[in-house]
């Protein structure tokens, strides 16, 4: 039987030399005479170890990383084949600490089976919550839902089995799903990874959220920033169909499921729920107006449930072990797992699933092991680009929806950026307001002409123009967009703005400082 040696095929590996390693290693193998499958899995999500090549051995799979091109031949010469000793060899991955502190219910496959296999994905508990759905039928899938405790992973954290309910309930000869996967958020990646990593898992997902709620088509809106995930997604859509997994008739049943992937074009609005819409339809990407809730009227007309990947990547569990077995995780109103990712100046960056109520200090210090330049952490966005500044003050933290909120800040998509002390927080306030200019819509004014003017605005105090006025005017200026903007993009614009003010003063008063003797 052939030996299977896992390289992955997930974008950030092949960013840092994956396909030469596979290349390097089958190459290897035909001049040794051995029968080796390359298998091009997901990523585990620990990036300083990529490219991990994992080797099938009796003992387990043994890891070896990061593995660059030129070093293949010296590793196959130490007894790469055989799980021999070599200054790369990491042991079994689920023994690694990044990896054995996390709680994988989504994640479970991603790194480990064979993304495009089929039988691997069945073998690793793959269609258990699709045939437990269809035992269920409508409304106990949604019930259950409703119990797992799941929200919306998308950023808004909308209570999943509600939202479901309300397509469920609504009466029309033609209804949608639709999955969101633009993950426009600064630092995340988590969606990428997972479509990449075990698309049969999304697909699913939306096929029990079409069960659940009398959707017969489905789309997943992918960013144009990601052929692999695009890629992966098409052909494993093209293995369930012709498994009958989607189609007419799922799996036998009565219920049908067609599936599309459809590519956006590179906006941040477009990840907003509503003008996500407007683009499925082939207009520019503006944002509704609510009501009506897409729920009710969404694609072309049509009641339509729009959910992240990640909210649809966890049904399968909760269908397939129970409401309680995921509902257990978490504290508060945050139930289950959250893929948290770890990015910016942090030294093991990637992604870490875990149950809701670490903090952030864990997350940045124990978890991340503090900055990869060794410089002291000065401040930590999480929630992308809209999301608050937080200091070490306020690492004791949990991850948990309400408590981000009781400070002002949100969870988003779970995307934590780790700045040092070189930052200049009036910068980081300018890029939000600047962001928010390049990135609106231009349907609503606070965030048309608001976001420009603080631009202007926050250029004026770091010019030392009457500082202490144009700060009174930057807080008037962010109330305003908060309460006054249409979507969350003018809305929550002021949660990076205002923290980074009310957290960091001295980086605007330093500025006005050292300024003003020019003038
Ligand atoms: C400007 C903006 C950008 C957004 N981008 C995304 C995105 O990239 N992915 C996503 O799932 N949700 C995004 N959202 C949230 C969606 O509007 C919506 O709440 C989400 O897709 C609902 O799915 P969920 O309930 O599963 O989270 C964005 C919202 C705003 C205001
Ligand atoms: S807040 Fe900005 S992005 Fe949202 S609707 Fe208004 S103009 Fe458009």
């Amino acid at each position: 039987m052939s030996q299977r040696v896992f390289v992955p095929g997930d974008m950030a590996a092949v960013a840092v030399g994956a396909d030469a390693v596979a290349a390097a290693i089958a190459a290897e193998a035909a001049r040794l005479g051995r029968e080796v499958v390359v298998v091009r899995n997901g990523s585990r999500g620990l990036f300083e170890l990529e490219t991990l090549v994992e080797v099938e051995t009796p003992s387990g799979r043994i890891g070896y990383g990061p593995v660059l091109p030129h070093e293949v031949a010296g590793l196959v010469a130490a007894g790469l084949f055989e799980g021999g000793e070599h200054p790369k060899r990491v042991g079994r991955p689920e023994d690694l600490p990044f990896l054995k502190r996390q709680t994988r219910l989504t994640f479970a496959r991603c790194g480990v089976t064979d993304p495009q296999s089929l039988e691997d994905y069945r073998a690793h508990g793959g269609w258990a919550g699709l045939e437990a759905a269809l035992a269920l039928g409508p409304e106990a899938i949604v019930d259950a839902v409703k119990a797992s405790g799941l929200r919306g992973r998308g950023g808004a954290g909308f209570p999943t089995g509600i939202k479901w309910d309300t397509v469920r309930l609504a009466a029309a000869p033609q209804k949608y799903v639709v999955c969101n996967a633009d993950e426009g958020d600064s630092g995340t990646f988590a969606d990428r990874m997972l479509m990449e990593g075990d698309p049969f898992l999304l697909i699913e997902g939306m096929v029990i959220a079409g069960i659940a709620t009398g959707a017969t088509r489905g789309y997943v809106y992918v960013r144009s920033e990601y052929p692999f995930a695009i890629a992966a997604l098409e052909r494993a859509i093209a293995t369930a169909s012709a498994a009958g997994l989607l189609g007419p008739s799922v799996a036998g049943s009565p219920y049908g499921f067609e599936l599309e992937v459809r590519v956006g074009a590179g906006a941040y609005v477009c990840g907003e729920e509503t003008a996500l819409l407007d683009s499925l339809e082939g207009k520019r990407g503006q944002v509704r107006a609510k009501p009506p809730l897409p729920a009710h009227v969404g694609l072309f007309g049509r009641p339509t449930l729009i959910n992240n990947v990640l909210s649809l990547a966890a049904v399968p569990f909760i269908l397939a072990q129970g409401a309680d077995a995921y509902r257990d995780f978490g504290l508060g109103r945050s139930r289950g797992t959250m893929p948290i990712q770890l990015a910016g100046d942090v030294r093991n960056g990637g992604l870490f699933e875990t149950a809701f109520g670490i903090t952030l200090g864990e997350l940045v210090e124990d978890v991340g092991g503090g900055t990869l330049s060794g410089r002291p952490v000065r401040a930590v966005q999480v929630g992308g680009p809209l999301g608050a500044y937080f200091p070490p003050a306020l690492f004791d933290t949990p991850f948990d929806y309400e408590a981000f909120a009781a400070r002002d800040g949100l969870i988003g998509h779970g995307g934590v950026v780790v700045f040092n002390d070189t930052v200049d927080m009036a910068e980081q306030a300018r890029f939000a307001l600047e962001f928010c200019a390049v990135e609106s819509c231009g349907k609503c004014t606070p965030c048309r002409i608001g976001s420009t003017r603080g631009v202007e605005t926050v250029d004026r105090i770091a010019a030392g123009v009457r500082p202490a006025e144009n700060l009174a005017l930057l807080q008037d200026l962010c109330e305003t967009m908060k309460f006054g903007s249409l979507c969350a993009l003018g809305g929550f614009t002021p949660y990076p703005v205002m923290s980074a003010l009310t957290h960091f003063p001295e980086d605007f008063a330093a500025r006005t400082r050292r300024l003003e003797p020019a003038e």
